[in-house]
């Protein structure tokens, strides 16, 4: 008999909470909701209890303000720290959410040592490159969520460009979670088929424009956070491919050694999750203008995490 998996939440706001019920629904494990707040975890654990005879679903969900609550996570989802308000980037949020990072390591460090870590908070490169020098894990086990995302982001706009469904668009947004994330356009298809049969460059670039700024564009709508049912259905497709061995090929921020000739940093690339976590990096033929638009996204990740306070 397998035991049910353990997943640890670590921050219980929207993206915690809509984590929280995707992980009901599919019944990939129990959950642990964790924040700081007190109060919040715990509600939000109760109200999802209550949902769960009308979900079909037999997991258990705890809420909590106790890091040994998580003790022998599989895995942990960090969320925790600040989102953006409009006119604000995902940079300005460095300082504050860096401390809220290290407190956040310590405790996964100390009670869930063996879980794979995925990193949710913003700015994401510089935040996952923290978790994993805070906790010491292998680089196989803690990864950066915002390529699935951004990914998604463009496969929803060309969906809807071309009038057909989302999941037949193979489509990958590397580099980092910012500004100058950049786009595939070369190695984008709708059922396997090049996306310039489909769309003219013309609009290709406006809608690549439009995902570079599509976290932002929800921030303006939003007014009092950020996006969360994207970014949560897609650290959950990261999780499940963990913890069910799927081996999906996803766009993650991942550990480099070299691949894309770069060393010694996290950047979005697409990477194979399995069992053992980060089980491949893939490399790709990038044309030449996205190669020099990588390397312009690389320095800008580095420059970011030269700048966290020490
Ligand atoms: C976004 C935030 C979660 O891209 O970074 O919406």
């Amino acid at each position: 008999m397998q035991k049910r998996k353990k997943i640890a939440l670590i921050g219980a706001g929207n993206i915690g909470g809509t984590l929280a019920f995707l992980i009901a629904i599919r019944e990939l494990g129990d959950v642990v909701l964790f924040d700081v707040m007190e109060g919040t975890p715990q509600g939000k654990a109760l109200d999802l209890n209550h949902a769960l005879p009308v979900l079909n679903s037999s997991i258990s969900v705890v809420g909590t303000n106790d890091y040994k609550d998580i003790a022998g996570a599989d895995v942990c989802i960090i969320t925790a720290g600040l989102a953006r308000k409009p006119g604000m980037s995902r940079d300005d949020l460095i300082s504050t959410n860096a401390s809220i990072m290290k407190a956040v390591a310590a405790g996964i460090r100390q009670y869930a040592p063996n879980s794979l870590v995925i990193v949710v908070s913003n700015p994401l490169d510089v935040m996952v490159t923290l978790c994993q020098k805070e906790t010491g894990f292998p680089t196989n086990k803690v990864i950066g969520m915002a390529g699935v995302l951004d990914s998604a982001r463009y496969r929803a706009f060309l969906a809807q460009e071309i009038g057909v469904s989302p999941t037949v668009i193979n489509a990958f947004v590397l580099g980092g979670h910012g500004d100058d994330m950049v786009p595939i356009r070369s190695h984008t298809t709708v059922g396997g088929i090049p996306i310039t049969n489909f769309v003219t460059p013309e609009r290709l670039d406006a809608i690549e424009k439009r995902v570079r700024g599509a976290g932002g564009e929800v921030v303006g709508l939003l007014k009092t956070g950020s996006a969360f049912y994207s970014p949560a259905g897609a650290a959950i497709e990261m999780a499940a491919s963990y913890l069910l061995d799927q081996k999906k090929v996803l766009a993650c921020a991942a550990f480099l050694n070299g691949e894309y000739g770069m060393h010694d940093l996290y950047l979005g690339v697409p990477i194979v999750i399995g069992k053992d976590g980060v089980e491949k990096i893939i490399q790709i033929n990038l044309t030449d203008s996205e190669k020099a638009a990588l390397q312009v996204s690389a320095e800008h990740v580095r420059e970011l995490v030269a700048a966290l306070p020490q």
